[in-house]
């Protein structure tokens, strides 16, 4: 059965146990506590234990996000996981997800648009309930990215880090619980941010992804929420990817959102790619910061070059 929309039931989110401090990092590279605060806005970032895996992290913060939606195991049909850092491609981590949730039989795939997958796996698991191939989902992001991280490049591993977000999706009488996306990708820089090989770690040319970032993204966002039919005003909250401190705060003035609460993770999170959207709604929800209903402006970007961006209402 087709419905006309989708919405947001609930969130959940997971972040390993162990705190990573600046000061830490400057034992390791040649790095300082100043530097870092002042050029990425990050003061702390959770890494993941050695046998911690994306699986793992993906059932700890799904299963939180099931819990908190109120529907069963039994409802759940289609499970998305947004990763681009799981342990071994096959089995894929939505099935392993699905498995140990007891979920019975859902469609599940992982989604590798990197920093975007959260709302690309969104806007999939609204496509697909409109079109009435699922009734609810589990939208996943989890990612390991300290596995791939080069501990001896400055330049990177001060940013990187490690967690999960979840969303449970399901159908809706409204048009608007979850916007319109707006997506796509420039893969003519996609060397930006790279890995080389099986054997490869995270590069990344970070100028260029910056300049992009600080130019490239207010334009989607501002057009999701055209799409939406919202204005930046009536916005109650902006959750972009969670990639640089800057980044955040450039794009959120040219977006001009004066009443919106604009998340900041990244300072005690670090970045944690296609978690890092999911991960804050949760800790905001959490919080109490997002009203049942208030509109909310996502945008993911990075890899690929990739990006997508849409208006949510608050579960
Ligand atoms: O999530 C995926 C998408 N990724 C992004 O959005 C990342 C976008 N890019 C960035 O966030 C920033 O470009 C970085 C945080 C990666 C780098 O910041 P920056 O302000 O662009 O620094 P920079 O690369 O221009 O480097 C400035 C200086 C250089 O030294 P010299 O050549 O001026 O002497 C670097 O070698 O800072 C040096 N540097 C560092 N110094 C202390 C680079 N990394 C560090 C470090 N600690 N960790």
């Amino acid at each position: 059965m087709t419905v006309p929309g989708a919405r947001i039931v609930a969130f959940g989110h997971y972040q390993p146990a162990r705190i990573v401090t600046n000061d830490e990092l400057s034992k390791l590279v040649e790095t300082n506590d100043e530097w870092i605060r002042d050029r990425v806005g990050i003061v702390t970032r959770r890494i993941a234990a050695p046998d911690e895996t994306v699986a793992d992290m993906a059932v700890a913060a799904g299963g939180k996000a099931l819990a908190n939606s109120g529907l069963s195991a039994d409802d759940i049909d289609l499970v998305i996981v947004a990763t681009c850092t799981p342990q071994s491609p096959l089995p894929n981590v939505a099935a392993q997800v699905a498995a140990r949730l007891q979920l019975p039989a859902p469609a599940a795939f992982d989604l590798n648009t990197a920093c975007s997958g959260f709302s690309y796996g969104l806007a999939t698991a609204q496509h697909a309930i409109m079109a009435g191939a699922s009734r609810n989902a589990l939208v996943i992001g989890s990612e390991k990215l300290s596995d791939w991280t080069d501990w001896t490049d400055r330049t990177t591993c001060i940013i990187f880090a490690d967690g999960a977000g979840a969303a449970v999706v399901t159908g809706s009488e409204n048009t608007g619980d979850i916007g319109p996306v707006v997506w796509g990708s420039d893969g003519d820089k996609g060397a930006a941010i790279r890995v080389e090989g099986r054997d490869g770690y995270l590069q990344q040319e970070g100028q260029t992804v910056f300049r992009w970032a600080t130019t490239a993204v207010a334009p989607i966002a501002l057009e999701a929420c055209e799409k939406a039919g919202i204005k930046p005003a009536e916005l109650a909250a902006f959750v972009p990817h969670q990639a640089n401190l800057r980044i955040i705060e450039s794009v959120a003035k040219k977006i001009g959102a004066p009443n919106a609460v604009i998340a900041r993770d990244i300072v005690e999170s670090g970045n944690t790619s296609a978690a890092s959207i999911p991960l804050a709604l949760s800790k905001m929800t959490e919080r109490g910061e997002l009203p049942s209903g208030a509109p909310v402006l996502l945008v993911g970007f990075g890899g690929g070059l990739t990006y997508a961006g849409q208006v949510i209402r608050c579960p």
